[in-house]
């Protein structure tokens, strides 16, 4: 590849970055390793209009690393409901754990320990070493590959892809380097469409003007899981358990399945409701029975749970889905 090439990409996006890069996003403000760290575990696998409300709650609730370290799995787990691909919220627990442990409670700054963080892979660890510690580390999420890839006009391989990317990262200016290509990517040089104009790289790019070659969409169809759950309510209260089977929502409180059916007898109404919900392997069809109970029974079971205040919802783990059904059933029983 000529080092012309990789100089003139590096420049061109660092100088595009310094004027049209997306400065405005919360977490290109006031940056902290901390706050880049968050962000971009977020958006590993969620688009950056939906992270921005979780990252803002997130980051109100935890401002700092240190104010982090105090909090349990559950309570980053909260912050995520809704999010999706809970493992996440699962590593950042665990890589906080292990800075307390093994780097006396400070975010490490060597790339080997960022890399040794749960969570964390070489691309991961090469966007927070760039953009939060200026150094010059490679990235390589989808839209970096796209733009290489049209850039030389290859469809080189993923080892190809690492090389090259790390030859056109430059040794200075990093910061505004990867997230400039990280914002092409996503906002000139997207999947479904090529605006060359207004590309910074038009005028040395192997697939200018070049228009897209028409891809058969397959969409992918998941199987449908069926699920039932009932759901009791006891004035404002509901009661819902620990979920622990580790096909999804792992780790989430969700209403019982099949634990109290032998223990309510005390049923003032009782209404069916349900609700569909998309995951990335799994289509769920959910039938939910609401009912309402006179009496708090005690609930004689091994898994775990709790009567959560309709107040607190928001501070435990819910699925999307199953909060959207807290919250009609409180407004319509109001
Ligand atoms: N995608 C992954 N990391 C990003 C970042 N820092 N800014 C915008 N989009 C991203």
């Amino acid at each position: 590849m000529s080092k012309n090439k990789n100089t003139y990409l590096a420049k061109q996006i660092v100088a595009w970055y310094q004027i049209n890069g997306r400065k405005d996003l919360p977490w290109r403000k006031n940056i902290s390793v901390y706050k880049v760290w968050i962000s971009e575990i977020m958006l590993q696998q969620t688009q950056v209009a939906t992270v921005i409300p979780y990252f803002k709650r997130f980051i109100k609730e935890y401002p700092s690393l240190r104010s982090l370290i105090k909090a349990s799995e559950d309570d980053i787990l909260a912050l995520w409901s809704g999010l999706g691909f809970y493992r996440r919220a699962k590593n950042i627990f665990l890589a906080k754990e292990k800075i307390k442990q093994d780097f006396k409670g400070r975010f490490p700054k060597n790339f080997d320990d960022i890399l040794s963080l749960p969570g964390i892979g070489q691309s991961t660890a090469g966007a927070i070493s760039s953009i939060a510690l200026n150094n010059p580390h490679p990235i390589l999420d989808a839209n970096v590959k796209r733009v290489l890839k049209r850039f030389y006009g290859k469809d080189f391989n993923e080892k190809e892809l690492w090389d090259l990317s790390k030859m056109a990262t430059p040794q200075k200016n990093v910061f505004e380097y990867t997230q400039g290509i990280m914002d092409i990517g996503a906002i000139i040089c997207t999947s479904k469409k090529k605006d060359c104009d207004l590309c910074p790289l038009k005028s040395n790019c192997s697939s200018k003007n070049i228009p897209l070659a028409k891809k058969i969409a397959y969409k992918k169809i998941n199987p449908t899981h069926h699920l039932t759950y009932k759901l009791l309510i006891y004035k404002k209260k509901y009661l819902l358990f620990k979920k622990t089977d580790k096909t999804f929502w792992d780790g989430l409180w969700v209403p019982a399945e099949g634990q109290v059916k032998n223990y309510i007898k005390n049923i003032k109404t009782q209404h069916s409701t349900k609700v569909t919900h998309k995951l990335s392997h799994l289509n769920l069809k959910i039938n939910i029975d609401i009912i309402h109970v006179n009496k708090l029974e005690s609930i004689r079971t091994n898994s775990e749970h709790k009567w959560v205040a309709f107040n607190e919802i928001e501070k435990v783990a819910i699925p999307a889905p199953i909060k959207k059904v807290i919250n009609n059933e409180q407004n319509y029983s109001v």
